[in-house]
């Protein structure tokens, strides 16, 4: 049994927290780290039959029955987390993303690396049962070369604007994803990109310093092209849909919903919204990833998703905020 140690206790680390306990059945929580450890907080990890609720991180890192982290405290914590874990001996599992600095980001990587610990990022989407479907159909070849990948991924509802101060803008927090996704899809790194964007959607979002609406254009070291369209806030639910088009046909998924009622009635022809945010869309995804996790230490085998994994995105998020600062394509070589 291994036993784990989640650092943050707020959305994403409780969803991590029930997962183990519900569908990961080599791994236990033994404690939760939250300097914000409410009543309400703790009565939840008490129900949960978590033993150790702490207000310091660093007694996780010093328990040493612990022998994995989940970094789920707010992103500008993570690397500094992430480090402290690593050098304690422990697995790391990191939220998304690792950091907004490629150089703070460089510097986890090198103390995983000294520290021999595995070091997961919390790519969920890799997961989703959508998505590898249509990797498989890439790469057993059915769609033959990948020429075009379309991502669209738009939100329910935008964010406040006090959010978005602290993000590091859309890009890095929430196509982030996306650009993963593309990496993921094509089996291709990413060589150029070419941002526009607008504030379409709230005005306090580009008083903030931000934008809520965008198209990025790709080019792939394989020659493959790439377009993600977000926006903020979709009038009618949580949007998430891919296609991959190649050299022998093309594959796609679209949004799940709760059931695929169609009402057929006088005014027209009805199904069911798309489920509504991440924790409903993705909740399969969250227990997947962190079941890999456990594996990867119990096996002693590679994580799926690896620290460069979580670097490149950040990577690509980079350029394209420089792209739409600069009104030009920019090359990823140019982000050295
Ligand atoms: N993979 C995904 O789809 C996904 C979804 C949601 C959030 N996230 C990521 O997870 C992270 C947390 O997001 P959230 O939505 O849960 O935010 P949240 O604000 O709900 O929770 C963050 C928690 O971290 C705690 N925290 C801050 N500093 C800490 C410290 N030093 N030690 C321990 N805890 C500390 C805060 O008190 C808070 O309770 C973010 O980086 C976000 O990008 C990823």
């Amino acid at each position: 049994m291994i036993k784990v140690g989640i650092i943050g206790a707020g959305r994403i680390g409780k969803v991590h927290a029930e997962s183990i306990s519900k569908y990961v059945s080599n791994a236990v929580v033994e404690a939760i780290a939250d300097p914000l450890m409410s009543e309400k907080t703790r009565k939840w990890a008490k129900e949960l039959g978590i033993q150790n609720i702490f207000t310091n991180h660093e007694d996780i890192l010093n328990n040493k029955d612990i022998q994995a982290v989940l970094v789920c405290s707010s992103t500008d914590t993570h690397s500094q987390m992430s480090i402290e874990a690593a050098k304690a001996g422990k697995h790391v599992f990191c939220e998304k993303p690792i950091d907004h600095d490629l150089e703070r980001i460089k510097k986890v990587l090198d103390v995983v690396e000294e520290s021999g610990v595995k070091f997961q990022v919390g790519f969920n989407r890799r997961f989703d049962h959508n998505f590898k479907a249509v990797k498989k159909a890439v790469v057993d070849g059915t769609i033959g070369e990948p020429h075009i990948i379309k991502i669209t991924s738009r939100d329910p509802l935008a964010p406040p604007a006090e959010y978005v101060k602290v993000s590091g803008g859309m890009f890095l927090d929430m196509t982030i994803h996306d650009f993963d996704m593309v990496r993921y899809l094509s089996g291709s790194e990413v060589v150029e990109v070419y941002a526009m964007g607008n504030v379409l959607v709230d005005e306090a979002i580009g008083e903030a310093g931000d934008i809520d609406t965008a198209i990025i254009t790709m080019k792939l070291e394989n020659g493959a092209l790439a377009v993600i369209d977000n926006s903020r806030e979709a009038a009618y639910g949580y949007d998430q849909r891919a296609e991959v088009f190649g050299s022998k046909g093309s594959v796609s998924v679209s949004n799940d919903k709760s059931s695929t009622m169609v009402m057929s009635l006088k005014d027209g022809v009805h199904t069911e919204k798309p489920l509504y945010f991440f924790l409903e869309r993705y909740m399969q995804s969250f227990s997947d990833e962190i079941k890999e996790f456990i594996e990867a230490i119990v096996n002693d085998t590679p994580v799926p998703v690896s620290g460069i994994d979580g670097l490149k995105p950040v990577l690509i998020g980079l350029a394209a905020k420089r792209s739409l600062i600069e009104g030009r394509p920019v090359k990823l070589s140019e982000m050295k």
